[in-house]
């Protein structure tokens, strides 16, 4: 049975008190990434998915920047494996469909590349290290060109 959980895709005022923690916890508690390179000026033009308990409280985020790249992909750890990562990355693909965009770019930490591998993505040239995290660039097309 899937895990009793909402997804609201929110501009940043709204996801903000939700986003901020749960990336706080998982990319500067728990993976060490210092917090001056989780900030970043994207977070005003992105698309924030923001997935909740039943009591309303923040579990996982993810964001779709203006150009079709998703990132700041974070669950708590103990909701990982419960179909959350899945349920914010559908939200996002969906809005990517409905603004028409073409094709879907993210770094992938290199750990995590089976998860979108799951939705169609693709790697796409070398290994490389963002915040000393082994990283992959991976695309997904969402409407492939016609033969
Ligand atoms: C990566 C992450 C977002 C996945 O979220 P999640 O809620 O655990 O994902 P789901 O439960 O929807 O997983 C669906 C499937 O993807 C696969 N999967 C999930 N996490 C995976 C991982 N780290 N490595 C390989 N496969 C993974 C599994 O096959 C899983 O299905 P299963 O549980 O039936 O085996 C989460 O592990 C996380 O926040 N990690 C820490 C932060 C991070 O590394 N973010 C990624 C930045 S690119």
């Amino acid at each position: 049975m899937r895990a009793a959980f909402t997804i609201r895709v929110l501009d940043w005022p709204e996801a903000l008190p939700f986003a901020r923690p749960i990336r706080e916890q998982v990319f500067v508690e728990e993976q060490k990434v210092p917090r001056e390179l989780e900030l970043d000026d994207w977070d005003e033009r992105c698309e924030h998915a923001v997935a909740c308990d039943f009591r309303g409280a923040g579990i996982g985020t993810a964001r779709l920047l203006p150009d079709g790249r998703i990132g700041r992909m974070a669950v708590l750890g103990e909701w990982r494996r419960r179909g959350v990562g899945t349920a914010l990355l559908e939200a996002l693909l969906e809005r990517a469909r409905k603004r028409s965009f073409r094709r879907v770019t993210l770094h992938a930490q290199t750990h995590a590349a089976a998860f979108y591998r799951r939705f169609g993505f693709n790697e796409r040239g070398e290994e490389f290290l963002e915040a000393e995290i082994p990283h992959v660039e991976m695309t997904l097309e969402l409407f492939p060109a016609r033969e």
